[in-house]
């Protein structure tokens, strides 16, 4: 059985996860109708795997004898800047989700739910894949440069990261 706390902190999760979903369908439809197929597709997947996250969380909830609380999303931003600033801001929020993933270690810790702290580290080495993937994206739009996003869009599936997926 789940403590409340450790299933009322997991819930504010599955909204965080959730709305990463949301706000990675509203960056791939930005990007599908501005001529960025590629990371359209991109972005697509993405949304996809946070969906996956999501789910991954009411299941364990459910399962421990808890009852999840599907939240309201908020509604995420329709237009973005340019392809930099949107993985800029796509950075800023996997680093505000793997804080937020290594918060809810310190509560199992903290009430000693060794079972939820076992479980939560898949999504502590997916934050750390997730973060290398989008810090090797910047890295590459940096080099590339404004000019080159042709070039950019066409390899961006290629930079998609091999590991972390098997394990849903
Ligand atoms: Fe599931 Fe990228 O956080």
């Amino acid at each position: 059985m789940l403590l409340k706390k450790i299933e009322n902190i997991l819930n504010d999760q599955i909204e965080k996860e959730g709305y990463s979903s949301n706000l990675y369908l509203a960056m791939a439809s930005w990007a599908e109708v501005n001529g960025y197929a590629g990371i359209a597709v991109w972005l697509y997947t993405q949304a996809e795997e946070e969906k996956e996250h999501m789910l991954k969380i009411i299941h364990y909830i459910n399962e421990r004898g808890g009852h999840v609380i599907v939240p309201a999303f908020k509604q995420p931003p329709k237009e973005q800047k340019n392809i930099k600033n949107m993985f800029e801001e796509i950075f800023k929020h996997e680093q505000y989700i793997s804080d937020s993933i290594n918060q809810i270690v310190a509560a199992t810790i903290e009430e000693k739910d060794y079972t939820t702290q076992s479980w939560i580290q898949w999504f502590v080495t997916e934050q750390i894949e997730e973060e290398a993937q989008v810090s090797e994206i910047l890295d590459k739009l940096n080099l590339l440069g404004e000019n080159n996003l042709y070039l950019f869009d066409r390899d961006i599936i290629a930079m998609r990261k091999s590991g972390g997926e098997s394990e849903k």
